[in-house]
């Protein structure tokens, strides 16, 4: 679409944000409709890459950063041909679908040059001027520098088999279905400079800064949201950065250095066998981590993994509630294993859980979880303890080989109450110390979610 925004170039950004919630409503966006002169922009005729040789270096490099950008999570969906769309994402305002950005001309991405190319991905327009939902991480893919735009670029004129399968529509209703609303979004919280190296840091830490802030994106789930679903932070330079966010029914936990629910207990070494296995003696993936460890983190550099996990090393400690850091103890939990019958939430324990992740609570790390110490079990929100336990997770896939005992899901075996109690059990044993989760919560994320297998 084809706006003028003449004038509004002179906003300041703070005001823009503060009216920016507005677009929420549907009658201001309607009132704004009536004043605006919509017209489309025919697409412009073009076989942009056929005829330029592919360089097969290039395109490598364009297929790795495709993968640290995880592109494949999104846009290839269940069953689908690789990179052909039609997975569909949930936003505030309805169901959209990923797009097609395989090279076929005609349905997919075949017609962009490498300018329409940069365009979609770091500003979040499309060929034909269409504005992009911030589902497409955009706000944060505007951090990618030319050469790996390049790269990427050559990659999927030449590395990605078109193919010929139509977009779908979303299923937002009008007002809210127009888009150009999203160009004052942009104005107000799109940062269109790429990443620049910060003076003082050495290679690796800015090597991490770039890949977890851009392609990694890791922000756009692991960063609280604002009134209008932007980012909170974009980097380090903002404390929500990276410090814990719920979306789609899973907490991603707190990345900072916090030392209970955050990263502040894991050593680097921790951090790097997490993002290249999906486990480590703290923890294992689960939700909607799973894909980003199956499709991205797994296929990094050892030199991309150990830039990540410096940086992320170096995230001042955010969003602790103040206790002092977890010490392991057994014994409150041993005396109510040994009586079940006093305790809900032991019985449900030792019947359903306890073979897995142990009578000490410690599991059989790294290939069964521990509970006892685990940031998510100490952090505040329980939404991802819940989806899955109610739902159990997709398959950890580690160098072509399945997880062996998956986490399986209890909605069809255990009610409301049990899970409540099962959790508030294992929240509170072995010293964790995290507030109970209550029947009605698990209510409602039984009827958000549904079963990962
Ligand atoms: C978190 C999900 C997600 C990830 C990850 C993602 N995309 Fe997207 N992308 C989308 C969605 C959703 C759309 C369509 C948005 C819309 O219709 O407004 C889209 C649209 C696009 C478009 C515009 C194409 C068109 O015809 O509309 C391009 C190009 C694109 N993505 C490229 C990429 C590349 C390259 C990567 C990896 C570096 C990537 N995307 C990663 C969700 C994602
Ligand atoms: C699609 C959403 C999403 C994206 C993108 C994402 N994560 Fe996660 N991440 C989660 C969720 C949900 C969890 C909680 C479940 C778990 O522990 O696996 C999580 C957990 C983690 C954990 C384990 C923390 C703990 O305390 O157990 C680490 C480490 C992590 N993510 C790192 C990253 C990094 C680095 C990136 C970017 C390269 C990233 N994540 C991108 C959703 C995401
Ligand atoms: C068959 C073995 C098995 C059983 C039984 C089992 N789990 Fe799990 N659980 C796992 C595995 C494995 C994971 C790690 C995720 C994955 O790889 O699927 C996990 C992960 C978890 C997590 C997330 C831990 C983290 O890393 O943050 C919680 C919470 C959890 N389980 C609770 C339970 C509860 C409560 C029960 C009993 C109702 C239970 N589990 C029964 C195997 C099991």
């Amino acid at each position: 679409m084809n706006i003028t925004l003449k004038g509004f170039g002179a906003l300041p950004r703070t005001a823009l944000r503060a009216a920016l919630p507005l677009f929420g409503s549907a009658t201001a966006v309607a009132a704004v409709a009536a004043v605006a002169a919509v017209t489309l922009v025919a697409p412009a005729p073009a076989h942009a890459a056929a005829s330029s040789a592919a360089d097969p270096a290039l395109v490598q490099r364009g297929a790795y950063l495709a993968q640290l950008g995880d592109c494949a999570a999104c846009h290839t969906a269940p069953k689908g041909k690789p990179f052909a769309g039609g997975l569909p994402m949930n936003t505030p305002m309805g169901r959209i679908y990923t797009t097609n950005i395989t090279p076929d001309t005609q349905t997919g991405i075949g017609g962009y040059t490498e300018a329409d190319f940069a365009r979609a991905l770091r500003e979040g327009v499309a060929k034909d001027g269409h504005n992009l939902y911030p589902a497409m991480p955009y706000p944060s893919y505007a951090k990618v520098n030319d050469a790996d735009v390049k790269a990427l670029y050559a990659f999927f004129m030449h590395g990605v088999d078109p193919v010929q399968q139509a977009n779908r529509e979303t299923d937002i209703k009008w007002p809210l279905n127009m888009r150009w609303p999203l160009k004052f979004w942009n104005m107000a919280f799109l940062d269109k400079t790429a990443y620049r190296d910060k003076p003082g840091k050495d290679a690796a830490w800015n090597r991490g800064a770039y890949l977890a802030q851009g392609l990694g994106h890791c922000g756009s789930c692991h960063t609280p949201r604002g009134v209008a679903f932007q980012e909170s932070a974009l980097d380090e330079s903002g404390s929500a950065f990276l410090s814990g966010a719920l979306l789609d029914g899973w907490f991603a936990s707190n990345l900072t250095g916090e030392h209970n629910a955050g990263l502040g207990r894991w050593s680097d070494e921790d951090l790097r066998a997490f993002l290249k296995t999906g486990a480590n003696r703290h923890a294992s993936a689960f939700g909607s981590m799973t894909s980003v460890i199956n499709n991205s983190t797994q296929h990094m550099s050892d030199a991309d993994v150990a830039a990540v996990s410096a940086y992320l090393k170096s995230l001042a400690p955010a969003g602790g509630n103040g206790a002092s850091p977890y010490t392991y103890d057994p014994q409150a939990t041993k005396v109510s294993l040994d009586r079940p019958a006093n305790d809900a939430g032991a019985r449900v324990y030792t019947a359903y859980c306890m073979h897995c992740h142990g009578v000490d609570g410690r599991g059989f790390a790294p290939m069964l979880a521990p509970l006892a110490g685990n940031p998510n079990l100490l952090a505040k929100d329980p939404s991802s303890l819940i989806n899955v336990t109610l739902n159990g997770t997709e398959d950890l896939v580690i160098n072509g080989v399945p997880s062996p005992f998956p986490m399986p899901g209890f909605a069809a075996v255990l009610d409301d109450q049990q899970i409540a109690d099962v959790l508030s059990f294992v929240r509170a044993g072995w010293n964790n110390g995290a507030p109970a989760v209550g029947a009605a919560e698990v209510a409602k994320l039984r009827q958000s979610t549904r079963a990962a297998r």
